[in-house]
């Protein structure tokens, strides 16, 4: 598991969007065998999105035969309240990249059979041959999609009841109302994430310190879900300094040691 300490939420946000187009342009995707690229919603990927947008923008990178399927999506809300993850993804990616609409996978919350939904996304996943990629970030108590604490690590797409830290957490976009808060939602397991070909995982901001120093510092827990990344063969976190403050000096040290030269080279797209 590789740990990438950048000084800020800026550098996080541009080397990951850089990242993630280079493995998108090396792929060379085409029609017949796009990209498949697993997506999260929250305020840590914003700063990603932002930079892909641009690099689309600036015609140096292009989502045509990239297929996405994102993590999570509440139940009950409708797709175009301002909270749902679809109406999420629209503002701050969809409607500004040239992706073919056919090609976004978000789980329904209002299907009416909730089960056979997440039972669908699965095998639609399975049908992809799999996710190339997987970008996530994780909750305050290192949850990841809505994989709360206590998940199994071998789960898969399924209804999840969520806990009231994480209702807590997200009642800041329902204001301040914890009741408005929708209770359950639908997500990838977090053997779903875990069966990507690769996987990157976004820790910002001192509210995560104490679940970034549970994934670096200690061994695989249920009760932090994201641990697990410590089995995945290519699991990537960057994070932010501000992120890394529960961990020992003596980590920290160790971390931009070994990555100094990644995290010195200017981000670049391979042509
Ligand atoms: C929600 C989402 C997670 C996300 C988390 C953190 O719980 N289901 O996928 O990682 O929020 O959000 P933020 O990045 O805003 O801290």
């Amino acid at each position: 598991m590789r740990i990438l300490i950048h000084e800020n939420y800026q550098q996080l946000s541009k080397w990951t969007a850089y990242y993630i187009a280079n493995k998108i342009k090396e792929f060379n995707p085409t029609p017949e065998k796009p990209f498949v690229l697993g997506l999260p919603t929250g305020s840590s990927p914003i700063g990603t999105y932002t930079e892909l947008i641009e690099l689309v923008k600036q015609d140096r990178l292009s989502f045509k035969n990239v297929v996405t399927f994102n993590m999570d999506e509440y139940v009950g809300i409708p797709k175009d309240h301002p909270q749902s993850y679809h109406y999420f993804m629209d503002k701050h990616l969809f409607n500004y990249i040239d992706i073919p609409r056919e090609n976004i996978n978000i789980l329904n919350g209002n299907a009416a059979d909730l089960e056979k939904e997440c039972y669908d996304y699965e095998k639609k996943i399975e049908r992809m041959e799999g996710i190339n990629l997987f970008l996530g970030g994780i909750g305050p108590d290192g949850h990841i999609a809505f994989n709360e604490p206590g998940s199994s690590l071998k789960s898969k797409t399924r209804i999840k009841t969520l806990t009231f830290d994480t209702i807590i957490a997200n009642s800041r976009f329902f204001d301040n109302d914890t009741r408005k808060v929708p209770k359950t939602a639908l997500t990838v397991g977090v053997d779903t994430v875990m069966q990507a070909e690769e996987v990157i995982i976004i820790i910002n901001g001192y509210n995560k310190a104490r679940a970034l120093q549970k994934v670096v510092e200690e061994g695989i827990n249920h009760m932090w879900t994201v641990s697990v990344l410590q089995l995945h063969p290519k699991g990537i976190i960057v994070c932010d300094e501000d992120a890394t403050l529960e961990l020992k000096v003596k980590t920290l040290k160790y971390y931009k040691d070994i990555e100094k030269e990644e995290l010195m080279r200017k981000p670049e797209l391979s042509e």
